[in-house]
């Protein structure tokens, strides 16, 4: 009877061990190609022991992930020959017989009582496997320090996955505002961690030129620095001569071989950006004869000036390289004669975006270019301008990428096209046959706000969580073999430190990174913010700041029968509670929880809201005065802001 009842005991705790496991919340993002659960746990041993295949690149990458494992556990961490590795915790092991389906960047990951074991067809997979057993072990492993008082374990689970696409590239613009080096490298550092493997790294614009070319030294001398002003870019004054211009900075070649190289070791090809003909008053401020006015009344570098006038399309100052003028392809050889070594990945981007026509149209010298040419119209300028660049690329051994404006006019016979006015550009592209990277402002600009303007510092548009969260790079219809993937692009005009660099990034950047590497099935909304929440947590251990605006209340603006405010609340996740008070008092959970849309009292001047999930404040508390609700009403009665 005793036995009966111990085998019974036995039995049921380990069906309840089970059970756990398998209740066991597992929040990775990317989500995984599959996860399968299983019971129990491997529990890190406090001698780490990481056994690889005599592999170069598996010795780089169990070094580094021997170093995230050893701080915060505090745990002895040795990197091990798999031939001579006894009790190995952790092995690492390159596929002898490729599996087709991995690809080159995809993994298995078994977490059993046992061990971990990884394995790829490719050092890239493993690196993304232990990417993802980052996020199998406690939050704490994150921590900068030693943590204590944590049970170092991952749970039991069998996962394969694979990217759905080969690009999935985050922006950095770096020209507007300069990050040095290092916050390079944290940058590479972060992105990693959701499987990103491409830093398009915006070197030049209007407010700075960052990368040193040995032949063009004013570049970096004249062309890095302006005068510091903050604010609201784009409406700052003209600086006076004697505002010293010491703001802005530059990366010098050593500098850019050692964050190559760094990337390299994340595996994240690195794709510069030099963008002309548009976009360049830093260039042409160290040398003014690259425009066609030769730089006369010219403001130097940009610092945040109004320099166009977005509604018309005129360029107030003349920031275009000269098309009509030799010496500007004579500067652009040389300047990616020093690119193109610099870089070794295939593709160099050379923007295209933006360029206001408005001094090319009043140059005797275009004019001329034209007739000589038979170009009918400043498109067709543009796009002559950008096929010598594709040569000028080309003769580098490199492949020629522009924004989707290098379509107008005619696209470069090999042209690789950014698509960012939206899919159009990129679904033109595809179906002429060119490869294509999808990055459109609707779903994948991390400027633009993603709560209300209320909140958020002010930005001409807003890309909400949610809206980001449903790119979908391969429109139907199109060719997939024609869109090598998408990325997010973070411009910096309105960006001023790295604090706020991280706020706009995240978790947006966790909904692209998403969808562009999980498989299209695999996407769902209410599971993905409850990954996303998870991830928050060890974002805090990471240091690393995000936005919290999935949470925030989102008022819209109606009109009742009798044609009066009526006002819409609701909120991007599922599941929270909304209150709300109109007399300017701060509303909590006592407060009157919002059902149907609410009409004004009279004379209340401000409404003001906060989303409470399980008795706790989730969102933070947004006050609407009741006269901005009413303008947007009237102007626009269908936005959001
Ligand atoms: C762009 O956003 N101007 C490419």
């Amino acid at each position: 009877m005793k036995k009966v009842f111990f085998v019974l005991l036995l039995q049921s705790i380990i069906a309840a061990s089970f059970a756990q496991s398998e209740n066991e919340t597992i929040s990775i993002i990317p989500e995984p190609v599959s996860i399968t659960k299983a019971s129990g746990h491997f529990v890190l041993p406090s001698t780490i022991n990481i056994a690889i295949d005599e592999n170069k690149d598996l010795q780089m990458i169990a070094e580094t992930f021997q170093k995230q494992l050893s701080v915060p556990t505090g745990y002895n961490t040795i990197v091990n020959d798999k031939t001579k590795s006894g009790n190995a915790s952790i092995i690492l092991s390159i596929n002898k017989t490729k599996i087709a389906t991995l690809g080159d960047e995809g993994y298995n990951l078994k977490v059993t009582p046992d061990n971990i074991t990884i394995t790829a067809n490719k050092p890239a997979g493993i690196f993304y496997g232990l990417q993802t057993l980052l996020q199998l072990l406690p939050k704490e492993i994150g921590s900068k320090t030693l943590a204590k008082n944590v049970k170092w374990e991952a749970p039991c689970v069998s996962i394969t996955d694979y990217p759905r696409f080969v690009w999935r590239g985050l922006m950095f613009d770096v020209a507007r505002h300069f990050f040095t080096k290092q916050e390079v490298k944290d940058f590479i550092d972060d992105m990693v961690k959701y499987k990103y493997n491409i830093l398009h790294w915006h070197l030049t614009d209007d407010e700075g030129w960052r990368i040193e070319i040995k032949s063009l030294p004013k570049l970096t001398e004249v062309g890095a620095w302006n005068v510091k002003r903050v604010g609201y870019f784009g409406t700052f004054s003209v600086p006076t001569p004697d505002e010293p211009r010491n703001y802005g900075g530059f990366y010098t070649q050593d500098d850019i071989k050692e964050i190559i190289q760094y990337a390299k070791t994340k595996f994240v090809n690195i794709l510069p950006e030099i963008d002309v003909p548009g976009h360049s008053l830093a260039a042409i401020a160290a040398y003014p004869d690259l425009s066609c006015s030769n730089g006369v009344g010219n403001i130097g570098v940009a610092s945040g000036e109004s320099i166009k006038d977005w509604k018309t399309h005129t360029a107030l100052y003349d920031d275009n390289l000269c098309p009509a003028n030799e010496n500007v392809y004579v500067f652009l050889d040389k300047v990616l004669t020093e690119v193109a070594k610099l870089f070794p990945f295939d593709y160099i981007h050379m923007g295209g975006d933006e360029t206001f026509k408005t001094f090319w149209e009043k140059s005797d010298a275009v004019k001329e270019l034209m007739k000589k040419n038979g170009l009918k119209d400043m498109d067709e300028v543009q796009s002559y301008f950008e096929k010598r660049v594709e040569k000028i690329v080309e003769s580098k051994g490199k492949k020629f990428m522009g924004w989707d404006e290098i379509l107008e006019g005619g696209l470069a016979p090999n042209a690789i096209v950014m698509s960012w006015r939206g899919m159009q550009g990129g679904i033109k592209a595809a179906q002429m046959q060119h490869d294509v990277v999808m990055t459109p402002t609707t779903f994948a600009y991390l400027d633009y706000m993603q709560s209300d303007i209320m909140i958020d510092p002010k930005v001409y548009a807003t890309l909400r969580l949610k809206t980001a969260y449903q790119f979908e790079p391969l429109p139907d219809g199109v060719d997939a073999k024609f869109i090598k993937g998408g990325q997010a692009n973070l411009w910096t005009e309105q960006i001023y430190n790295t604090r706020h660099m991280q706020y706009m990034i995240w978790p947006r950047a966790l909904a692209t990174a998403e969808c562009l590497w999980s498989q299209k099935g695999k996407k769902n909304w209410d599971d993905f913010t409850k990954r996303t929440e998870a991830n928050f947590e060890r974002m805090d251990q990471q240091q690393i700041k995000y936005s919290r605006a999935m949470f925030d209340p989102i008022f819209t603006a109606k009109k009742d029968a009798n044609d009066s405010l009526l006002i819409e609340l609701s909120t991007e996740v599922n599941g929270l509670n909304i209150y709300y008070s109109f007399d300017n008092s701060h509303p909590d959970n006592f407060y009157p929880k919002y059902s149907t849309p609410l009409s004004v009292p009279k004379e209340s001047v401000m409404l003001k809201v906060i989303t409470y999930r399980d008795g706790k404040p989730v969102g933070r508390q947004i006050d609407m005065p009741i006269a901005e609700l009413k303008r947007r009403l009237k102007l626009k009665p269908d936005a959001e802001n």
